[in-house]
Order: C-alpha cells, then sequence, then structure tokens
C-alpha cells in the first residue's frame, strides 16, 4: 500500500490543525520519522506498522473536532498531494466550507512547502542514516558498503564533516577500520581522509581517536587499494598539523615513507603519494618557519630516497620528486653538501637533463618535458645558491 505516502502524510498532520501551523518547523526538526521514513535499510513493512499506528491516534483527535476540517485520512491524502486548485477543492469538499479561499491558498502552500522538506532530508538525517546502518551489525555487508559510500559523498561539504563527530559517526567508521572485510576497511579510511581534509577539527577528532598509527599500518597492506586509501587518509591528517606530524614521526612514518620511496615493487601510486606527502610537509614548514624542522628532513638516508626518485622511470614521480627536492633545498635544516656528497644530487639533475632532451623535440611531450625541465633549472640553482652559502659559512669564523 501507499506506507511512505501515509508516513509522510502524518508528519504534515499538525499543519492541519489550528495553532499548531508555527509548530511545524519544530515538529520536522524533532520527528524521529523523518528519519524512519528516509531509512533505506528499513523495512517497508516497519513504516507501514508506525503508520497505521499514527493513523489510530488520528481516530482519537477527530473526536476533538479538527477545524481543519478533514473527516478522513484519504481527505488529507488528497489534500496533501495538493494538486487541486482551492477553488474547485472547496466546492467539492464540503468540509472545508469554513475556509476562505485565501486560507486554503496558505495553508496548501505551507503544506506543499512541508511535503517538498520531507522529500528532501538534510544531510544529517543521512549521515544519521548512513551511521545507524554502519554501526547494525545485523545488516549486510553490502548494506554497510552503500552505507560508506553514502557517507564519502556526504562528508565532503566542511559543514557536514563537522556534524560527523557530533552524530557518533566518527567512531562507528573508526570502528570499521578493523573489519575483516578489505573493502569496508579501505572505505573507512576514505572517509575519515576525507571528512580531515584541510578540516582542522576533524583532523584533531581522528587523531583523539588514536587512528593515525592504525592507518599507518594499513599503509603497509598487502592489498593495493586498501594501502592507497590509507596513505589518502595518513596524508589528510598530518597536512598543515603539528601535532598529527609529531604523531606520524613518533610511529617512524619517516621510515616508512623512506621504504615506499625507495622500493619499486610498490604500487607506483602509493610511490608517487608518498613523495607527494613529503613535498606538501616540506612545503607547509616553510610557510610556518616558526614551528620546529622534523628531525628526518635533515637526515640523509630520507633525502636520498626522494632525489633517487629523479632517475629515469616514471614522469609524474620524477615531476613529484623534484618539487619535493624544491621545498626540502629551501629548508633551514637541510644541508647542501648532503645533498651532493651523500644523495648526488647534481649527478641526478644531469642525467635528468639528458633524459629531458630528446623529449623537448616530441610533438606529444614537448609541454609535460619543457615544464619538468624549468622545474628542474630551478631546483639546480637553488641547490647551488645553497651550496654557496655553505662554502660561506665554512669561511666565516664564527
Ligand atoms: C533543528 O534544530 C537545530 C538545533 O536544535 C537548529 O539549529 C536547526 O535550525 C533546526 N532545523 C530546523 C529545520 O528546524
Ligand atoms: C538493525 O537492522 C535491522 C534489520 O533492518 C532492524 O530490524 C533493526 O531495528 C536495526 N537496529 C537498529 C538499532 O536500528
Ligand atoms: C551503535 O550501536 C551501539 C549498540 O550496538 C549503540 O550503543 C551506539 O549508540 C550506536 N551508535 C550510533 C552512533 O548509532
Ligand atoms: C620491497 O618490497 C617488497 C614487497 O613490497 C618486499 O618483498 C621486498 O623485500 C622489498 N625490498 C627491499 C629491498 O626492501
Amino acid at each position: 500500500m501507499m506506507g511512505r505516502a501515509l508516513v509522510a502524510l502524518i508528519l504534515c498532520l499538525p499543519i492541519l490543525m489550528p495553532g499548531v501551523v508555527i509548530a511545524s518547523e519544530d515538529r520536522l526538526n524533532n520527528s524521529a520519522s523523518a528519519g524512519l521514513f528516509w531509512s533505506t535499510a528499513k523495512e517497508e513493512a516497519d513504516l507501514y506498522r508506525k503508520a497505521k499506528l499514527d493513523e489510530s491516534a488520528l481516530t482519537l483527535n477527530e473526536n476533538n473536532e479538527l477545524d481543519g476540517g478533514f473527516s478522513s485520512l484519504d481527505g488529507m491524502l488528497q489534500w496533501a498531494i495538493g494538486h487541486s486548485d482551492p477553488a474547485k477543492l472547496k466546492e467539492t469538499a464540503q468540509d472545508v466550507h469554513r475556509l476562505s479561499t485565501e486560507e486554503l491558498k496558505k495553508r496548501q502552500t505551507e503544506l506543499k512547502e512541508l511535503v517538498e522538506k520531507l522529500k528532501t532530508p538534510s544531510d544529517a538525517q543521512l549521515m544519521q542514516i548512513a551511521v545507524g546502518d554502519l554501526n547494525n551489525s545485523s545488516l549486510s555487508l553490502d548494506d554497510h558498503l552503500s552505507a560508506l559510500e553514502e557517507l564519502l559523498i556526504l562528508v565532503e561539504p566542511i559543514d557536514n564533516a563537522n556534524d560527523l563527530n557530533k552524530l557518533g559517526g566518527l567512531e562507528v567508521i573508526v570502528r570499521q577500520l578493523d573489519s575483516v572485510h578489505p573493502e569496508i576497511r579501505k572505505l573507512s579510511a576514505w572517509v575519515i581522509g576525507k571528512a580531515s581534509q584541510n578540516n582542522p577539527l576533524v583532523q584533531k577528532q581522528v587523531l583523539e581517536y588514536g587512528t593515525l598509527t592504525k592507518l599507518m599500518s594499513m599503509v603497509r597492506s598487502n592489498i593495493v587499494e586498501e594501502a592507497i586509501k590509507a596513505l589518502y587518509a595518513v596524508s589528510a591528517l598530518i597536512r598543515n598539523n603539528a601535532e598529527g606530524q609529531q604523531i606520524f614521526y613518533a610511529a617512524a612514518g619517516d621510515l616508512m615513507l623512506q621504504e615506499i620511496l625507495s622500493n619499486s615493487s610498490f604500487d607506483i601510486r602509493l610511490r608517487r603519494k608518498s613523495v607527494f606527502l613529503v613535498g606538501d610537509m616540506a612545503e607547509h614548514q616553510l610557510e610556518n618557519p616558526e614551528r620546529p624542522e622534523l628531525p628526518f628532513f635533515s637526515s640523509g638516508l630520507f633525502l636520498k630516497s626522494v632525489v633517487d626518485l629523479i632517475a629515469p622511470g616514471d614522469l609524474d614521480l620524477q615531476e613529484k620528486a623534484l618539487l619535493a627536492i624544491k621545498s626540502l633545498l629551501n629548508l633551514k635544516s637541510t644541508q647542501g653538501a648532503v645533498f651532493k656528497n651523500f644523495c648526488n644530487l647534481d649527478k641526478a639533475l644531469e642525467v635528468l637533463r639528458l633524459q629531458l632532451q630528446p623529449l623537448l623535440e616530441e610533438v606529444d611531450q614537448r609541454d609535460y618535458a619543457s615544464d619538468l625541465e624549468n622545474i628542474r633549472q630551478e631546483v639546480e640553482s637553488i641547490f647551488h645558491k645553497k651550496l654557496d652559502q655553505t662554502w660561506q659559512g665554512m669561511l666565516v669564523p664564527t
């Protein structure tokens, strides 16, 4: 039957009763049934039972003389659907004779607006439903996956992401990182990353759940997609976040990155993301010079794992490595001599120059190669300046 329509209608009832029209907004807000109505995983039968329940309550109310003038649910349904012209309605429905056409029109408009509102539940309601489904262990794996996919979209706007913890959502999602299903773990990491992206509030909340180290261990997963999404979440959590970076360092995050960067058997996407993260951290360090520089930025082995990536291979990886090196060179704590003697940066830059030269002649590669060559020259120039400073520093007696 029309279970859903009935529930919608029952939610509309206050507006039909005099004196409670203004309360309709509150009713909408307080009404748990609004959530019920939209739940994807709830049984239609449940909705119908609920509707029936409210219907019997309605019969009692009827004796208290509803001034709105509907003696049957059917009449109200007609009203709620509200396609009819008020004048015509007045003519055919004798029960509404007490209302003027104006009043009738007004109420019809209000009702239409309310029905529209109920048809489009708020994002917070949708998140609540998805979180509830994810938290409901009697639902199927597919239901849980759908809930996570919905959350992935819902947490994108910053206001929604900010609401997630209030709804108890973060805790539920964080728990899913321990799921036995890789797909659930992957999606959960992805949602956490999305919600934390450029959002200091959510970053802080997630860090408080102690989730960063968990995600770091997931980066080492044999399942590539899981590792990639976990690294995405790790990046989102420590991006421009001093506290996140401290936890990352304490949990040997630098060694994790170094291992991925220096081992070509890791998935190329994971390696690209890793080197991008290095560059990003260095860049944010430069933007916040008052923050103490992370110790691993000055580690020779760490820097070498980045410099080695500009060797011929994947052009995208080479470009990201160049950009990271540019930022690393600009840091106070890195030393030109280490780049030169330990990382062999000058040789690496020369090899790259020779690799790019023929590409500059190829029509389909020219633009990209030329961009890369520009960055390469920039890096070379910063490198030489840094070396000059080092020599000068050595000459000046202290
Ligand atoms: C629902 O209630 C919250 C706070 O109680 C309020 O901020 C919000 O505006 C209300 N929403 C509607 C649609 O009334
Ligand atoms: C969990 O889902 C089942 C099946 O849809 C439902 O019957 C039950 O009420 C749900 N539990 C909660 C707490 O929502
Ligand atoms: C998740 O379910 C547990 C009971 O299984 C309940 O105590 C908790 O409040 C639920 N959390 C959310 C956010 O629905
Ligand atoms: C590189 O990684 C693979 C698997 O990811 C591992 O089996 C191998 O031992 C690593 N090689 C080195 C040199 O660490």
